[in-house]
């Protein structure tokens, strides 16, 4: 048995998830198993050309499953696209949504399932207080995510963030009823990923698993969740990147990616909070802003999270148990993968720092960091990402 091929589960956690190479081929029986006759397939522009993308058509078609397709999703999702993905799930008569791609497309794939049956705009939905009542549960199509990348975990999460072109402004669009219904982990979708998304979406999991860690609160299944989950990225992302047909480092990939998205229900932390209005206001790639943004907000968070990361030193088997250790690995693991320094490298400028700071305090993330930064400070912390001050 070639090796990684043994990597596989069926699992009931958070929802049902068949993991394993190959497992993409159970689609149709899926569909039928959930009553779904006329799936919306969503995925992006990108994704429409892959050999994967026309065989899963070709395989539903065989089986009698007639798929419509929608693709005009942006790699930012704006509402719009939501709105138009609607309007396609209601022309074509569809039963149910098949989202398959990187978090863009998953995302926008759970937010047309949600709004093909609410009479509120989008907006309304955004997870802020109890926001998530407005909506009409019966109104929600079912969904079958199918990731194609190891970073988001968007596939077992219950929100979606979609950018509000109106205002720049990317919003978290919240209801327990939007985790899918069925996950198909399928690590050999992939193999194909170029070493630059291999790795700046490998180090979104990475932030999600870490983030959660060191959010405040009592929550002992997410601590533990985050710290293995963590495990599996050293060990495994470097020969993901370096060796993207490793079947063995892309499933532990792609099981860390969901782990990650399960824990960060514990919450998340300053480096997403940043990375949204960053990647609202510079149209930059999410994984990316947050690799490059990390150390910077480690550092100001070190008072508040010095002991959290002595245990995952520990646990991670680094050289000694301490933060200045934890805070070097993830430096040279940044560098390894070849992840540039500071955000002037990928062209952002400070020109916009003081309202940066300002949507990063509203920023639903902000509340789970471990320090309340104030506008001020989030705006110091964008500086010296820009710059590479004090790396
Ligand atoms: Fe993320």
């Amino acid at each position: 048995m070639a090796k990684g091929k043994e990597l596989m589960g069926e699992w009931n956690y958070p929802t049902k998830v068949h993991f394993g190479a190959g497992r993409v081929s159970l689609l149709p029986d899926v569909c039928k198993t959930l009553n779904i006759s006329r799936p919306l397939l969503v995925t992006d522009a990108g994704l429409v050309s892959q050999s994967f993308t026309q065989k899963i058509l070709k395989n539903n078609k065989a089986m009698g499953l007639e798929c419509c397709l929608f693709s005009k999703v942006k790699p930012n999702p704006v509402g719009e696209n939501i709105d138009e993905g609607v309007v396609a799930y209601h022309e074509a008569g569809c039963d149910g949504v098949i989202a398959v791609g990187g978090g863009s497309a998953l995302d926008a794939g759970k937010a047309i399932a949600l709004m093909s049956g609410q009479d509120r705009p989008i907006w309304d939905f955004e997870d802020v207080g109890d926001n998530w009542q407005r909506v009409n549960p019966e109104g929600i199509a079912p969904v079958i995510a199918i990731p194609t990348t190891a970073g988001t975990g968007s596939e077992v999460g219950r929100a979606a963030v979609i950018l509000d072109s109106a205002c720049q402004i990317k919003k978290v669009i919240y209801h327990p009823d939007m985790l899918p219904e069925v996950v198909i982990a399928d690590p050999a979708l992939t193999l194909g990923l170029p070493a630059h998304l291999t790795a700046a979406t490998g180090l979104d999991a990475f932030v999600h698993l870490l983030e959660a860690y060191c959010a405040p609160g009592f929550h002992p299944m997410a601590d533990g969740i985050a710290l293995e989950g963590m495990r599996l990225v050293k060990e495994n992302l470097p020969t993901a990147f370096e060796r993207g047909e490793d079947l063995s480092a892309r499933s532990n990939m792609l099981a860390a990616s969901l782990m990650g998205a399960v824990a960060f229900q514990k919450g998340l932390g300053a480096v997403h909070a940043l990375a949204h209005p960053l990647g609202a206001r510079f149209d930059a790639h999410h994984g990316l802003l947050n690799a490059i943004l990390l150390p910077y907000v480690l550092r100001r968070n070190r008072v508040a999270i010095e002991k959290k990361l002595e245990h995952a030193a520990l646990y991670l088997a680094l050289d000694e148990p301490c933060f200045d250790v934890f805070y070097t690995w993830v430096l040279s693991l940044r560098k390894q993968l070849q992840i540039p320094a500071t955000l002037q490298d990928i062209g952002i400028s400070t020109i916009d720092r003081e309202s940066i700071g300002q949507m990063a305090i509203q920023d639903s993330c902000a509340s789970g960091n471990p320090v309340l930064f104030s506008a001020e400070d989030y705006g110091a912390i964008f500086e010296e990402a820009v710059t590479g001050k004090g790396l």
